[in-house]
């Protein structure tokens, strides 16, 4: 029945991922992997049997469940949008510690009741690689949440992947120090592996540049998997196994991708220091920009055939979604064909600009992909850009020296007019000019998001 059980478990685990790769099955197949893993849990409470005895300290069991339970629900229920990739790094941390702990206890059962033989050395081999890369998740994990929430600054000295280095080769060393001596008293080696451990995760994440986190907790996450796959083959627990190289495996393929998408290998996000002062590229004299008025940017939007609005950051800080989203029916109502061209990077996450729009209710086939999109941006009236920057800089295809060189962009420059919404001429993650707001098609709409589209509905709705 637990087999069952558990084959049931890791197929809903597949299922429900392969449904989160379509915003529209995305919500019904994180339910389902949810629904699985729910059972896989209950299963093993109440129908593990070793040597025919079942789980006795349910008090404690539903305890930890309750308060887990309470504190994820809430937490996640409160998140702020742009506060979503702190709490995914948070409870990724979460799931490194707990991948950690289980190895620590069974090493602790296993100095208890130890003999010696070939499966209990490797058994150990899993142990610690499970307690390793737990930790190093965990104390990597925290320190990316503090960074994400400006409570931990970058930090880098010289010589500091050399030193990390050093640290990972000497965990290496003791671990084979552990296994080989077994079964000596290794408890105090144990204890030192899981120290620096811990130490390399902190000293792994210090000094990448705070706006690479994304990607890096993305490369936690697969860490994460990897280490709770290692308590799956301990427990020799199907579902564990499969859910850990199931998160292993996509967190390594998300990191791949989002390298890709900006077009940097991920040696120079994890030592790049990208986004900082470092960054910043070369400053040339960019000339003027023209500014435009509300009700200019209004007669321009009503009186298109075709707009195209290119989400951004901006979009998501201002919580601009819902405005957004009625400014789009408003004009489609009025006969103009608006469409949304998302890039892959845009905003801080992967596909942080579908879930924003898809939070307004934006339908699916309005969202463009950016091949797609950059097919049609010659057929554009108006391409209004909302608190988006680095993903519509030409200089990622002009400038070889723009560390944004490479990267694929929106062509927006191909549209007869692009309007530019945000705040000032400050710029975007990559910490450089864009020239885009320099060239002679582009207009500027200076202000937050929201109020700059609350204000431009009302500008249609009472004087067009
Ligand atoms: P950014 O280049 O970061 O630009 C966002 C712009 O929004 C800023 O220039 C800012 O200008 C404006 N803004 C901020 N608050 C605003 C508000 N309330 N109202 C209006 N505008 C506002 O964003 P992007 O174009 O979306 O590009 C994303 C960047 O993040 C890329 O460089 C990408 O490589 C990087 N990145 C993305 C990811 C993922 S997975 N999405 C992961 C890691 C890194 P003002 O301050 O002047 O308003």
């Amino acid at each position: 029945m637990l087999s069952l059980i558990y084959l049931i478990g890791s197929v809903t685990f597949i299922i429900g991922l392969k449904m989160l790769s379509n915003p529209a099955t995305a919500r019904r197949g994180n339910a389902i992997a949810a629904g699985g893993m729910t059972l896989a849990i209950l299963g093993t409470i109440f129908l593990y049997r070793h040597h025919g005895q079942g789980l006795h300290n349910y008090g404690w069991i539903m305890a930890g469940l309750l308060i887990g339970g309470v504190v994820g629900l809430v937490s996640a229920k409160r998140v702020k949008m742009t506060a979503m990739p702190e709490m995914v790094s948070l409870f990724n941390g979460m799931g490194g510690a707990c991948a950690a702990l289980i190895s620590v206890v069974e090493f602790e059962y296993m100095t208890a009741v130890i003999f010696t033989g070939a499966p209990v050395r490797m058994q150990l081999v899993i142990i610690l690689a499970g307690m390793v890369i737990g930790a190093v998740s965990f104390a990597g994990s925290v320190i990316a949440w503090g960074k994400l929430n400006g409570s931990i600054k970058d930090i880098s000295f010289k010589g500091q992947h050399i030193f990390n280095l050093v640290i990972l080769a000497v965990i290496l060393l003791l671990a084979i120090v552990v296994t080989v001596a077994l079964p000596a008293a290794t408890v105090i080696l144990f204890v030192v592996i899981l120290l620096l451990s811990l130490l390399y995760g902190v000293c792994f994440v210090l000094p990448i540049g705070g706006a690479d986190m994304p990607v890096v907790i993305s490369l936690l996450n697969s860490f994460t998997g990897v280490a709770a796959a290692c308590g799956g083959f301990l427990y020799n627990n199907p579902v564990m196994l499969t859910g850990g190289i199931l998160v292993g495996s996509a967190g390594t393929i998300l990191t791949i991708l989002m390298c890709k998408a900006m077009n940097r290998s991920l040696k120079n996000v994890l030592i790049g220091s990208f986004g900082g002062p470092k960054a910043a590229g070369a400053s040339r004299e960019q000339g003027a920009y023209k500014e435009i008025t509300l009700s200019d940017t209004a007669v321009i939007m009503a009186y298109a055939q075709k707009v195209m609005i290119v989400p951004g950051y901006g979009l998501a800080v201002a919580q601009a979604q819902h405005a957004c989203h009625e400014l789009e029916t408003l004009l489609e109502a009025r006969g103009v064909e608006v469409k949304y061209a998302i890039h892959p990077v845009a905003g801080r996450m992967p596909g942080h600009m579908n879930v924003l729009l898809a939070e307004a209710d934006v339908p699916y086939d309005k969202l463009l992909e950016m091949e797609q999109a950059n097919g049609q941006f010659n057929t554009t009236d108006v391409v209004l850009v909302l608190g988006a920057n680095d993903v519509v800089n030409p200089a990622a295809k002009t400038d070889p020296a723009s560390p944004i060189y490479g990267m694929p962009i929106l062509d927006v420059e191909n549209a007869r007019s692009v309007i530019v919404n945000k705040r000032s001429m400050k710029p975007g993650y990559a910490g450089i000019e864009n020239d885009l707001f320099f060239q002679p098609k582009t207009s500027m709409l200076f202000g937050d998001a929201k109020q700059v589209l609350q204000q431009l509905v009302a500008e249609i709705v009472n004087s067009l």
